[in-house]
């Protein structure tokens, strides 16, 4: 499975490394003054990334699906931030337009969308409803030609900034809580649309997060995603592609904890030796390098099962759960053995330690994830084929 990577692989790596380098200072500034980096997105457009892993027929660059992980890992190596633009945009958001649309609709959004023309976000989690979306209260009441939304959600990551988003609502009150849902590709800009930001967040302040509500939005049929009442399966198969890159991007951030930490723990000296000399730092050291290769190992073979278009809901549930807390590990050991140099903004471990906190929160809370897995592991989850899965990757078909 873990054959070495493809020419195709190891370019977009470095691509990815490059443009995150490129907008290091950008989100570094953004993140001080506590307000969204501007740019990024049009950079990772420049660079073709907003459309990675899309075939080029729809605008994309035609990559394959680790391509995407190693993308991830690369640009969180520098920002959080950066990878979350891409995972709303690209995982959340296009690729499920690409695995449940129909072939006009399609046509009709993934161009923009790969070109960076146009930004898409996730509109799941409910004022009311994060780790339970099947009882969300936003509501798409059928009209004669479309439907009538209304709802508020919260915690939209590129609310305020996208241009489109994916909106899961309520349109059967009387039907079991998972069943009544559906999805909705929704103009931003559509009349009865408002949004507006959450302030104050811990981390991921170099990039929008907010809220958005509709009132009274009118939505055409031709904009729903799917079928009537496939809104919660389209949910969380979008869950499995942006829990791909969560957990991807943790890798940056254990690898970057890591990076600091070795730095820091060579050069330091404490007692007449450097710090890196000692036991207890190196067991810190070696969970990180540890956590790092189990994170790889766990992403890789995520995308590989995305590349032979097979369902991986058990495995990116597993590799978000621990790679973000690793992750989070990692970023606080770091931080532990810079020691009061660490606990400042002159070094970047205090923001990448910042940063790391929602990812066990965020795409599904971590003890959601081992509800997730206990479900498997007792043999009361099983995963059956769904009517669109994730189009396995094709390289013919792809260029
Ligand atoms: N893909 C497709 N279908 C799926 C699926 C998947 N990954 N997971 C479940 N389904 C299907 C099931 O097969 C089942 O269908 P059938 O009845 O036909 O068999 C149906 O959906 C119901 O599934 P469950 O019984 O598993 O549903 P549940 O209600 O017991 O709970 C849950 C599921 C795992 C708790 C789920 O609610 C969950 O994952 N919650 C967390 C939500 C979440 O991740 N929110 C994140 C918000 S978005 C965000 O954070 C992004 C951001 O802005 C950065």
């Amino acid at each position: 499975m873990f054959a070495a990577l493809t020419e195709h692989q190891v370019e977009t790596q470095t691509l990815a490394r490059s443009i995150a380098e490129r907008l290091r200072e950008t989100v570094v500034a953004a993140d001080r003054a506590g307000r969204p980096a501007e740019g990024v997105a049009a950079e990772l457009a420049s660079a073709g990334l907003l459309g990675l892993c899309l075939p080029r027929r729809y605008g994309g660059l035609g990559a394959d699906y680790l391509a995407l992980g190693l993308a991830c890992e690369e640009l969180e190596a520098v920002d959080a931030t950066l990878r979350v633009v891409l995972s709303v945009h690209l995982a959340l958001h296009a690729l499920g337009i690409f695995q449940w649309g129909t072939e006009s609709q399609r046509e009709r959004w993934l161009p923009a969308l790969a070109r960076g023309e146009r930004l898409g976000m996730f509109g799941l989690t409910d004022a009311g409803a994060g780790s339970d979306p099947a009882n969300l209260d936003s509501t798409a009441q059928k009209v004669a030609d479309g439907y009538v939304l209304n709802g508020l959600k919260r915690w939209i990551s590129l609310a305020g900034q996208a241009d489109q988003i994916l909106w899961i609502a309520r349109t059967d009150a009387t039907a079991p809580a998972n069943e009544g849902l559906s999805a909705f590709i929704l103009d931003t800009r559509t009349h009865g649309v408002s949004t507006g930001p959450i302030e104050g967040k811990v981390g991921l302040r170099a990039m929008h997060t907010g809220w958005v509500r509709c009132q009274d939005v009118h939505v055409p049929g031709t904009d729903r995603l799917g079928d009537e009442g496939e809104g919660f399966k389209i949910a969380m198969a979008c869950l499995d592609n942006g829990r791909y890159t969560v957990g991807a991007g943790a890798a940056g951030t254990i690898r970057a904890a890591l990076r600091l930490s070795k730095a820091y723990a060579q050069q330091r000296e404490t007692f007449g030796r450097p710090l890196a000399t000692r036991q207890l730092i190196q067991q810190k050291v070696a969970h990180m390098a540890r956590d790092y290769e189990l994170t790889r190992l766990l992403y890789l073979q995520a995308g590989w099962l995305k590349n032979r278009g097979q369902r991986n809901t058990r495995e990116t549930s597993l590799l978000k759960w621990q790679a973000t807390d690793t992750a989070f590990a990692a970023a606080d050991s770091a931080l532990q053995i810079l020691g009061a140099e660490g606990y400042s903004d002159a070094q970047p471990i205090e923001r990448i330690w910042r940063n790391a906190r929602v990812g066990a929160i965020y795409e599904g809370t971590n003890e959601i994830h081992q509800l997730i897995q206990a479900g498997y592991a007792l043999g009361d989850r099983r995963d059956a084929l769904l009517r669109c899965e994730l189009p396995a990757y094709d390289a013919q078909a792809w260029s």
